[in-house]
């Protein structure tokens, strides 16, 4: 089956029927239309991949259609097919960069054959758009690394200065020149300690999550899920958000980089998403082996996603969230599982019980093989 939306537009009736039929054999979505001004207006509701259309035509011929069409900014390709007494079009419909002429009789099956040709070829420009895409991702994050690089850089040798000054206050102490008679000062010290040393971890998780894992690694998941709750900490507190865990940790070895992208990809969107609800927020993340390998699973108990958008999200920029939001995230998850971590992305809404309640939302599972671990 070739899977294409034609749109054809054909004033004989009868001619239009036969093409329509036999097309609506080898092609997966056939529009017949008799009458150019109705196909014109159902165009964009339509939205075919190309156009088969006559020329003469009682009502507007195929050319004027075509530019009607072209006026209204729909770039669609056109074949135009005509008898050959029709000449005086040719020089326009040429200049209007028609993609093809058939002529009359139409031959059906090199019709099919044309438009088999270009199925492929639309596959090909689909293909490259999509790279094009993914390459401009992989250098806004390789720029955001590079600019984290400064930053730290930045910000290592103040936080190191801050350290060896309260590490000599703590030593002052010590000597008896400072006095602190309701020692107060030890936990104080403690907590810049503390906080210094946070800080520190924070720049380098930050900037190796950034950098792309070149090599894989083998790692284990409680560890990489306990480093995006560093991460993503401050939000989940911010928006009071409960965590449930239930984790089987296991080993595995794959780019940990790429996998921490895409699991801070989705509980950032749970969270974006609990953030409207006045109810309880609820983020499970759940982890287990089985026969085909492991999978990871975060599930929110914010309504899940309608189903006619369950597909629609991973297309890139699809989103639902205006301004902010450009809605990447889970195509590039979805990028990166499939094409880097060699596993799959799915989504479903399903319900959780928790303290002997039910709750319901959209469930993100990573599957990913075994087949590496050594
Ligand atoms: N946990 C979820 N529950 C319900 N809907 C969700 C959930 N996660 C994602 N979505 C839907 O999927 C859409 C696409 O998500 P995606 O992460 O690709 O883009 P975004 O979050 O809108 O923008 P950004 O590029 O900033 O991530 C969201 O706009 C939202 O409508
Ligand atoms: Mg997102």
């Amino acid at each position: 089956m070739i899977n294409l939306r034609v749109m054809i537009v054909e004033d004989d009736g009868f001619l239009l029927k036969k093409i329509g039929k036999v097309l609506s054999r080898e092609i997966s979505h056939i529009y017949t239309f008799k009458n150019p001004i109705e196909a014109i207006k159902k165009v964009e509701e339509i939205n075919p991949d190309i156009i088969i259309s006559d020329i003469n035509m009682p009502e507007m011929n195929g050319v004027d259609m075509y530019k009607e069409l072209k006026k209204n900014n729909f770039d669609i390709p056109i074949i135009l097919a005509s008898a050959f007494s029709e000449p005086e079009y040719f020089i326009e419909a040429i200049k209007l960069k028609v993609k093809k002429f058939i002529v009359k009789p139409i031959d059906l099956e090199e019709l099919v054959d044309e438009l088999r040709q270009f199925e492929k070829e639309l596959l090909n420009e689909k293909e490259i758009l999509k790279q094009e895409r993914m390459l401009m991702i992989q250098s806004k994050m390789a720029a955001m690394g590079e600019m984290l690089t400064n930053i730290a850089h930045q910000w290592r040798q103040p936080l190191n200065t801050i350290s060896i000054c309260t590490s000599n206050i703590k030593l002052e102490k010590e000597f008896g020149k400072i006095i602190d008679e309701d020692n107060t000062l030890d936990s104080m010290i403690e907590n810049i300690m503390n906080s210094i040393h946070y800080m520190d971890t924070t720049l380098n998780d930050f900037q190796s999550y950034l950098k792309p894992n070149k090599l894989e690694s083998c790692f284990y998941i409680k560890d990489t899920l306990e480093k995006i709750d560093k991460l993503i900490f401050s939000q989940m507190r911010t928006y009071k958000i409960e965590k449930i865990i239930d984790i089987e940790d296991f080993h595995l070895c794959n780019y940990q980089n790429e996998l921490i992208q895409v699991l801070i990809n989705i509980k950032k969107n749970a969270i974006e998403e609990l953030s409207h609800q006045d109810k309880e927020r609820l983020i499970k993340i759940s982890t287990h082996k089985d026969d085909n390998g492991f999978v990871i699973s975060i599930h929110d108990n914010a309504g899940g996603v309608p189903i006619e958008l369950m597909e629609k999200i991973f297309e890139p920029y699809f989103t639902t969230k205006k301004e902010s939001g450009t809605g990447i995230g889970l195509y590039m998850s979805r990028q990166i599982v499939e094409n880097h971590l060699q596993g799959k992305l799915t989504v479903s809404n399903e319900e959780f019980v928790h303290n002997e309640t039910i709750y319901y939302g959209a469930k993100f599972q990573i599957h990913l093989e075994s087949l590496d671990e050594y």
